[in-house]
Protein backbone atom coordinates (compact mmCIF):
# COMPACT_ATOMS: atom_id res chain seq x y z
CA UNK A 1 0.00 0.00 0.00
CA UNK A 2 1.52 3.58 -0.89
CA UNK A 3 0.07 5.83 1.86
CA UNK A 4 0.60 9.93 0.50
CA UNK A 5 1.53 11.81 3.89
CA UNK A 6 0.50 15.56 3.80
CA UNK A 7 0.62 18.11 6.74
CA UNK A 8 0.06 21.62 8.24
CA UNK A 9 -2.26 22.46 5.33
CA UNK A 10 -2.85 26.01 7.07
CA UNK A 11 -5.50 27.10 4.71
CA UNK A 12 -3.27 27.31 1.35
CA UNK A 13 -5.25 26.02 -1.34
CA UNK A 14 -2.75 27.12 -4.24
CA UNK A 15 -0.69 24.38 -2.10
CA UNK A 16 -2.64 21.99 -1.53
CA UNK A 17 -4.29 21.50 -5.56
CA UNK A 18 -0.41 21.30 -6.42
CA UNK A 19 -0.01 18.37 -3.77
CA UNK A 20 -2.80 16.38 -4.62
CA UNK A 21 -2.35 17.06 -8.22
CA UNK A 22 1.21 15.61 -8.03
CA UNK A 23 0.24 12.78 -5.78
CA UNK A 24 -2.87 11.93 -8.21
CA UNK A 25 -0.50 11.48 -11.14
CA UNK A 26 1.71 9.24 -9.12
CA UNK A 27 -0.81 7.39 -7.35
CA UNK A 28 -1.71 6.41 -3.80
CA UNK A 29 -3.91 4.25 -2.42
CA UNK A 30 -4.81 6.73 1.18
CA UNK A 31 -4.11 10.02 1.53
CA UNK A 32 -3.32 11.02 5.31
CA UNK A 33 -3.77 14.14 7.05
CA UNK A 34 -1.65 14.79 9.89
CA UNK A 35 -3.91 17.82 11.21
CA UNK A 36 -3.75 21.73 10.82
CA UNK A 37 -5.91 22.28 8.07
CA UNK A 38 -6.34 25.99 9.54
CA UNK A 39 -4.18 28.70 10.47
CA UNK A 40 -1.76 31.29 9.01
CA UNK A 41 -3.16 31.66 5.11
CA UNK A 42 -6.22 32.55 3.99
CA UNK A 43 -8.62 29.45 2.22
CA UNK A 44 -9.77 27.19 4.88
CA UNK A 45 -12.95 27.19 3.22
CA UNK A 46 -11.43 25.96 -0.30
CA UNK A 47 -9.24 23.43 1.71
CA UNK A 48 -12.07 22.19 3.32
CA UNK A 49 -13.94 21.39 0.41
CA UNK A 50 -11.16 19.79 -1.27
CA UNK A 51 -10.10 17.43 1.09
CA UNK A 52 -14.44 16.51 1.74
CA UNK A 53 -14.09 15.53 -2.06
CA UNK A 54 -11.46 13.35 -1.59
CA UNK A 55 -10.43 10.48 0.23
CA UNK A 56 -8.01 11.84 2.81
CA UNK A 57 -7.72 10.58 6.35
CA UNK A 58 -7.50 13.82 8.90
CA UNK A 59 -6.60 13.91 12.14
CA UNK A 60 -6.49 16.83 14.33
CA UNK A 61 -4.21 19.51 15.09
CA UNK A 62 -3.29 22.15 17.32
CA UNK A 63 -4.99 25.22 15.08
CA UNK A 64 -7.48 22.93 14.05
CA UNK A 65 -8.43 21.94 17.91
CA UNK A 66 -7.95 25.87 18.39
CA UNK A 67 -10.59 26.74 15.74
CA UNK A 68 -13.14 25.27 18.58
CA UNK A 69 -12.05 26.30 21.49
CA UNK A 70 -10.71 29.81 21.97
CA UNK A 71 -8.74 28.07 25.54
CA UNK A 72 -6.45 26.21 23.37
CA UNK A 73 -5.33 29.40 21.21
CA UNK A 74 -3.71 31.15 24.26
CA UNK A 75 -0.61 30.37 23.84
CA UNK A 76 -0.30 31.22 19.84
CA UNK A 77 1.99 33.64 19.12
CA UNK A 78 0.45 36.95 18.24
CA UNK A 79 0.38 36.29 14.32
CA UNK A 80 -0.94 32.95 14.88
CA UNK A 81 -3.52 34.06 17.13
CA UNK A 82 -5.30 36.70 14.82
CA UNK A 83 -4.73 34.57 11.96
CA UNK A 84 -6.83 31.79 13.84
CA UNK A 85 -9.30 34.15 14.98
CA UNK A 86 -10.02 35.42 11.37
CA UNK A 87 -10.16 31.59 10.75
CA UNK A 88 -12.40 31.26 13.07
CA UNK A 89 -14.88 33.95 11.72
CA UNK A 90 -14.60 32.76 8.43
CA UNK A 91 -15.03 28.89 8.41
CA UNK A 92 -18.60 27.99 7.18
CA UNK A 93 -20.78 26.59 9.73
CA UNK A 94 -21.60 23.87 8.34
CA UNK A 95 -17.45 22.39 8.32
CA UNK A 96 -17.55 22.46 12.41
CA UNK A 97 -18.69 19.06 12.62
CA UNK A 98 -16.13 18.13 10.84
CA UNK A 99 -13.47 19.21 12.95
CA UNK A 100 -15.27 18.50 16.02
CA UNK A 101 -14.98 14.80 14.81
CA UNK A 102 -11.36 14.80 13.91
CA UNK A 103 -9.29 12.13 16.01
CA UNK A 104 -6.04 13.17 17.83
CA UNK A 105 -4.46 9.71 16.66
CA UNK A 106 -5.25 7.37 13.78
CA UNK A 107 -3.88 3.68 13.37
CA UNK A 108 -3.30 1.28 10.71
CA UNK A 109 -0.85 -1.97 10.66
CA UNK A 110 1.95 -1.34 12.05
CA UNK A 111 2.28 2.55 12.38
CA UNK A 112 0.27 5.26 14.46
CA UNK A 113 -0.28 8.77 13.47
CA UNK A 114 -0.63 12.03 14.83
CA UNK A 115 0.11 15.78 14.78
CA UNK A 116 2.63 16.52 17.43
CA UNK A 117 3.07 13.19 19.46
CA UNK A 118 0.44 10.89 20.10
CA UNK A 119 -0.11 11.87 23.35
CA UNK A 120 -0.45 15.73 22.30
CA UNK A 121 -1.14 17.54 19.40
CA UNK A 122 1.05 21.00 20.99
CA UNK A 123 4.18 18.40 21.75
CA UNK A 124 6.93 19.20 19.50
CA UNK A 125 9.28 16.37 18.19
CA UNK A 126 12.16 18.28 17.20
CA UNK A 127 14.80 17.04 20.03
CA UNK A 128 16.75 14.22 20.20
CA UNK A 129 15.33 13.56 23.77
CA UNK A 130 12.01 13.89 22.25
CA UNK A 131 12.31 11.62 19.30
CA UNK A 132 13.92 9.27 21.56
CA UNK A 133 10.93 9.16 23.91
CA UNK A 134 8.48 8.65 20.88
CA UNK A 135 10.92 5.91 19.75
CA UNK A 136 10.64 4.03 23.34
CA UNK A 137 6.84 4.38 22.76
CA UNK A 138 6.58 2.54 19.61
CA UNK A 139 9.47 0.02 21.27
CA UNK A 140 6.76 -0.82 23.73
CA UNK A 141 3.98 -1.05 21.76
CA UNK A 142 5.89 -3.61 19.76
CA UNK A 143 2.71 -3.83 16.97
CA UNK A 144 3.54 -0.29 15.42
CA UNK A 145 7.55 0.04 13.49
CA UNK A 146 6.33 3.94 12.58
CA UNK A 147 4.97 7.02 13.78
CA UNK A 148 4.09 9.73 11.36
CA UNK A 149 3.83 13.10 12.71
CA UNK A 150 3.44 16.47 11.74
CA UNK A 151 3.53 19.99 13.50
CA UNK A 152 7.30 21.58 13.44
CA UNK A 153 6.56 22.17 9.40
CA UNK A 154 10.03 20.32 9.05
CA UNK A 155 10.68 17.12 7.19
CA UNK A 156 12.75 14.71 9.52
CA UNK A 157 13.20 10.96 9.44
CA UNK A 158 14.42 9.79 12.79
CA UNK A 159 15.17 6.12 13.84
CA UNK A 160 16.11 3.68 16.40
CA UNK A 161 17.82 0.91 15.73
CA UNK A 162 17.83 -2.74 17.68
CA UNK A 163 20.66 -1.53 19.76
CA UNK A 164 18.88 1.52 21.17
CA UNK A 165 20.57 4.20 18.79
CA UNK A 166 18.40 7.22 17.94
CA UNK A 167 19.37 9.72 15.31
CA UNK A 168 18.36 11.49 11.93
CA UNK A 169 18.76 10.12 8.74
CA UNK A 170 19.93 12.34 6.27
CA UNK A 171 17.19 13.54 3.48
CA UNK A 172 17.43 13.46 -0.21
CA UNK A 173 14.63 13.98 -2.93
CA UNK A 174 15.46 9.68 -3.62
CA UNK A 175 13.39 6.91 -2.38
CA UNK A 176 14.81 5.93 1.28
CA UNK A 177 14.80 2.46 1.61
CA UNK A 178 13.89 1.89 5.61
CA UNK A 179 15.21 -1.11 7.42
CA UNK A 180 12.92 -3.22 8.97
CA UNK A 181 14.56 -3.84 12.19
CA UNK A 182 13.99 -0.30 13.09
CA UNK A 183 11.81 1.86 14.39
CA UNK A 184 11.24 5.01 12.73
CA UNK A 185 9.49 8.42 12.91
CA UNK A 186 8.15 9.98 9.60
CA UNK A 187 7.68 13.87 9.36
CA UNK A 188 6.41 14.99 5.33
CA UNK A 189 6.86 18.73 6.48
CA UNK A 190 4.05 21.17 5.70
CA UNK A 191 2.15 21.64 2.87
CA UNK A 192 1.09 25.55 3.28
CA UNK A 193 3.94 27.02 5.51
CA UNK A 194 6.93 24.96 5.24
CA UNK A 195 9.94 25.51 7.17
CA UNK A 196 13.09 24.21 6.24
CA UNK A 197 14.14 26.93 3.43
CA UNK A 198 12.07 25.28 0.63
CA UNK A 199 8.95 26.96 0.13
CA UNK A 200 7.71 24.40 -2.16
CA UNK A 201 4.28 22.47 -0.84
CA UNK A 202 5.82 19.72 0.84
CA UNK A 203 4.72 15.90 1.41
CA UNK A 204 5.95 12.40 1.42
CA UNK A 205 5.20 8.98 -0.12
CA UNK A 206 5.67 5.67 2.19
CA UNK A 207 5.03 2.55 0.48
CA UNK A 208 4.63 -0.48 3.03
CA UNK A 209 5.46 -3.70 0.73
CA UNK A 210 8.50 -1.53 -0.10
CA UNK A 211 9.19 -0.29 3.45
CA UNK A 212 10.37 2.91 2.02
CA UNK A 213 9.85 6.66 2.27
CA UNK A 214 10.16 9.66 -0.31
CA UNK A 215 10.12 13.27 0.48
CA UNK A 216 8.82 15.05 -1.92
CA UNK A 217 7.82 18.66 -2.69
CA UNK A 218 6.24 20.77 -5.67
CA UNK A 219 6.47 24.24 -6.72
CA UNK A 220 2.90 26.21 -6.52
CA UNK A 221 1.48 29.61 -7.23
CA UNK A 222 2.85 31.35 -4.14
CA UNK A 223 2.23 34.93 -5.21
CA UNK A 224 -1.57 33.94 -5.39
CA UNK A 225 -1.15 33.08 -1.96
CA UNK A 226 0.31 35.85 -0.50
CA UNK A 227 -2.32 37.88 -2.40
CA UNK A 228 -4.93 35.95 -1.02
CA UNK A 229 -3.54 36.53 2.55
CA UNK A 230 -2.79 40.42 1.80
CA UNK A 231 -6.26 41.11 0.76
CA UNK A 232 -7.80 39.26 3.99
CA UNK A 233 -6.30 41.64 6.09
CA UNK A 234 -4.36 38.96 7.25
CA UNK A 235 -0.41 39.98 8.70
CA UNK A 236 2.07 40.69 5.80
CA UNK A 237 4.09 38.74 7.53
CA UNK A 238 2.40 35.57 6.84
CA UNK A 239 2.67 36.05 3.18
CA UNK A 240 6.25 37.39 3.17
CA UNK A 241 6.94 33.53 4.74
CA UNK A 242 5.53 31.88 2.33
CA UNK A 243 8.27 33.04 -0.44
CA UNK A 244 11.39 32.13 2.48
CA UNK A 245 9.73 28.69 3.02
CA UNK A 246 10.31 29.76 6.94
FE1 LIG B 1 1.07 23.70 11.88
Amino acid sequence: MRLALISDIHSNIEALEAVLAAIDAEGADLILNLGDIVGYNAAPNDCLELLAARPVVSLAGNHDLALLEEERARHFNLIAYQALRWARETVRPEFLEFFRNLPLVREGEGFIACHGTPASADAYVVYHFQSRRLLNFLKERRDLKVCFFGHTHVRALWYRDVRGKVALLPLSRHKIRLDPTCLYLINPGSVGQPRDGNPEAAYAIFDFQEFSVQFKSVPYDIAAAQRRILAAGLPELLAERLGQGI
